[in-house]
């Protein structure tokens, strides 16, 4: 589902083309780190925002640079984005606008941000376009996603995996943060592979 939502995303909601900027809010997570490589596999310069644990991590999923959000703001790279990839989502007015160039576009994915439960795109005075998107079941998607897989060009990196039965323990992991990629429901063990 992280993997889906980003490439809907990108796919679909942005027109994001090799050479342009794009800062992933929350990189290391679930839906981050997807977003960092598959907005490389696409040509972009990216620039990762996550706690200063995860760099080494951020690197290896292929970022340009790191910002340690717990001792930097990610405004002061200044007006130098086309795309910014919102996995935190915050309320009110987003600081990460003032990263954007005019026409650039705030891909909101973040739970924060379907507070308002609105869907679509607005438009800001500053030339910026907000998107807010939320992740609906698509074969074709899937399959794409999985071919990359397949085929190596993107890494599925697992935080944690918890069985069914504990599905608890992987709310509160995923409560307590600091999450590097996904988090795996164990539902049947052969089938998954994930003995
Ligand atoms: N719109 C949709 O369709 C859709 C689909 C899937 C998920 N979501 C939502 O998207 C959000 C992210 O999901 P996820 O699975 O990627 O979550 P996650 O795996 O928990 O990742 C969140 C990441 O953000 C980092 N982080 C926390 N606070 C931050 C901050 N202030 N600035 C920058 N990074 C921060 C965390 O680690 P560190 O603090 O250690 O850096 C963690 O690595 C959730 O709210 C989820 O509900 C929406």
């Amino acid at each position: 589902m992280a993997a889906l939502t980003v490439w809907q995303g990108i796919v679909e909601h942005t027109k994001l083309r090799a050479g342009q900027t794009v800062l992933v809010n929350g990189a290391a997570g679930g839906t981050g780190h997807f977003a960092v490589q598959l907005a490389k596999a696409r040509g972009a310069h990216v620039i990762g925002v996550a706690s200063g644990r995860h760099e080494a991590f951020l690197r290896e999923m292929g970022v340009d640079a790191c910002i340690d959000y717990t001792t930097t703001s990610p405004e002061h790279v200044g007006r130098v984005v086309d795309l910014v990839i919102d996995t935190v989502g915050t309320m009110g007015e987003n600081p990460l606008l003032m990263t954007l160039k005019r026409g650039g576009t705030l891909l909101w994915i973040g739970r924060r941000s379907m507070n308002n439960g609105i869907i679509g795109t607005e438009h800001t005075e500053a030339g910026i376009a907000i998107e807010k998107i939320q992740v609906r079941s698509n074969g074709a998607h899937l399959a794409a996603l999985s071919e990359q897989i397949d085929a190596g060009r993107l890494r599925v990196v697992v935080d944690t995996v918890v069985p069914l039965a504990e599905a608890r323990k992987a709310h509160e992991r995923g409560e307590a943060g600091h999450l590097q990629g996904i988090m795996v429901l164990r539902v049947a063990e052969e089938a998954c592979g994930l003995t």
